[in-house]
């Protein structure tokens, strides 16, 4: 047979055999056969070195061709099989019901705050807020508690560091003063926050807690505001059958100062009476003169209590620290 004659054959037995391959692997062993260094195909292209010259021309640029349409066979039937190979095996049900995403919700702590946010906004206060690594005067000086006054020790807290010694506030009511220094009255803030204090934890304690402050500056405040305002909030929150006792107390930044205690049937079925939730008073004039507002014009009151102790009489927890496990068998009860 004459060399060119053998190209066509040749070529249309490799075709054949390529498109039929099964698989990626047999289409590779058909490249091999044919187009490999010991191929078919290649064994014809080294034969036309052999031929008389004025044959070479014609016989070359058929066996390009032939071997160009080789190629394209190989690319077509290897994006087949790779597509064949890419669907799924088995097939998708697609009656299968989905599946349930765990959920996240918001923290029983979080949930108090914000339904405390949500009763003070209502008569029209608020939210402020400030840094929780203050410096001694907005913690301590500015509210009426020199250095050497006993309720630092009461409040002592972690220092971190120099200069000017800033320290994790102790409780909310340094934003008063932040607030009060940046704008003149009236004011109507709450201030929901993290407090730190040195204490060790137990079941009513932690370190680390949150506090809810409130201040509220007018002309001719008194302490039937305040009073009818932590009631308004507090009936709001734990239920009309709440009562609530406002009884003398000190603080050095409010004059007169009062703690509020507490009492609802569950109180009443822990066994005891009252229970003790807030500090609370009518500003200090000291305070006042401090942020460069004038006593003799304005008033005020300001309470502070613990979110903790909110959350604890509203759900009946007995112990503070199953707020901060992040046990999610404890917090997917909220
Ligand atoms: N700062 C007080 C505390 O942490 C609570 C408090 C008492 C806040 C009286 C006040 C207040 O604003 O007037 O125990």
């Amino acid at each position: 047979m004459s060399f060119l004659d053998q190209i066509e054959p040749l070529k249309q037995s490799a075709i054949a055999e390529i498109n039929a391959s099964p698989s990626l692997a047999a289409l590779d062993q058909a490249r091999v056969t044919h187009l490999g260094a010991n191929g078919k195909f290649t064994a014809l292209l080294k034969q036309l070195g052999a031929l008389p010259k004025e044959e070479k021309p014609a016989a070359g640029k058929l066996i390009n061709v032939a071997k160009q349409e080789l190629e394209a066979a190989l690319t077509n039937r290897r994006a087949d099989l790779e597509l064949k190979e890419s669907l799924p095996k088995e097939s998708t049900d697609f009656s299968l019901p989905g599946r349930l995403r765990w959920l996240g919700k918001l923290h029983p702590l979080t949930q108090v705050t914000d339904d405390i946010v949500r009763s003070f906004r209502k008569i029209g206060f608020v939210v402020a807020d400030g840094p929780e690594i203050e410096d001694e005067y907005h913690c301590f000086d500015a509210l009426n508690t020199p250095a050497d006054h006993p309720a630092r020790d009461t409040q002592d807290t972690f220092y971190v560091g120099s200069p000017g010694r800033p320290l994790l506030r102790t409780h909310t009511s340094s934003v008063q003063i932040r607030v009060m220094e940046k704008q003149p009255p009236p004011i109507r803030i709450i201030v929901p926050g993290r407090v730190y204090r040195r204490d060790n934890a137990d079941a009513t304690h932690n370190p680390t807690f949150h506090q809810i402050e409130g201040l509220y500056v007018d002309k001719n405040v008194t302490v039937g505001d305040l009073k009818g305002t932590v009631e308004f909030v507090f009936k709001e929150l734990l239920g009309s059958e709440v009562k609530l006792r406002f009884r003398p107390h000190y603080f050095s930044y409010t004059e007169p100062s009062l703690e509020i205690d507490f009492t609802s049937p569950m109180v009443k079925k822990m066994g005891k009476d009252w229970l003790e939730i807030a500090g609370c008073g009518m500003v200090h004039p000291k305070v006042f003169e401090n942020v460069g507002y004038d006593p003799e014009v304005w008033s005020g009151w300001a309470f502070g209590f613990g979110i903790e102790r909110i959350a604890m009489i509203r759900y009946n927890i007995t112990d503070i620290r199953l707020f901060y496990e992040n046990d999610t068998r404890f917090l997917s009860q909220f």
